[in-house]
């Protein structure tokens, strides 16, 4: 008896499968990445107190090593305004209001913002045009809020639970850096 393979169901199934299989991988690959990427701001920003050294050098490195993101970089809190910082990436804007934008949301209200489409979120600044998707994390000392993280990525969705996981420890990190040298605000 001769069997047929139907390739019209046969190439959808193992679609599915390697999609699955790859979305499996990924997830266990993105803890490992964030670990290591972890060990390597720790390697690079515990020795040195200049704050304003640390968010050059973290911003160069997270630049270099996510994927997908076009624009990396700290805004600082300077007179209650947040104000360009070290970044890697396009020109961009260089005062934001608190509550303004993602970037003053997430300063505002000392709370992470992860948004899957910037131009569903009311009031976002639109620095780069091809910007899709943003992560911002507040940074704090003392409990307040002193600079804040941002990353932008022409990919909508680009950041998922696990990428705010990973970026937030790192910036933690960061936070018990500046109150490991006596950093003050
Ligand atoms: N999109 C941000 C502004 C900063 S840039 O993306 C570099 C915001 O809405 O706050």
């Amino acid at each position: 008896m001769l069997i047929t393979v139907n390739s019209a169901l046969i190439y959808p199934a193992i679609k599915v499968c390697y999609a699955f299989l790859s979305s499996a991988a990924l997830l266990m690959n993105k803890n490992t990445f964030y670990q290591e990427l972890y060990s390597q701001v720790e390697a690079l920003i515990s020795d040195e107190s200049d704050v304003i050294a640390n968010m050059a050098n973290v911003s160069a490195l997270l630049f270099e090593q996510l994927s997908e993101v076009n624009w990396v970089g700290f805004y600082r809190m300077v007179n209650n305004e947040l104000v360009l910082g070290p970044f890697q990436g396009k020109v961009a804007c260089i005062r934001i209001p608190v509550g303004r934008g993602v970037c003053g949301t997430a300063a505002g209200d000392n709370k992470t913002q992860r948004i899957d489409d910037v131009h569903a979120f009311e009031g976002h600044i639109a620095c780069d045009a091809t910007s899709n998707a943003e992560l911002v994390i507040p940074v704090t000392l003392n409990e307040k809020v002193i600079a804040v993280l941002d990353i932008d990525s022409t990919v909508f969705n680009r950041f998922d639970s696990e990428d705010q996981a990973g970026l937030e420890k790192i910036i933690s990190l960061f936070e018990n850096t500046m109150i490991k040298h006596g950093v003050i605000n």
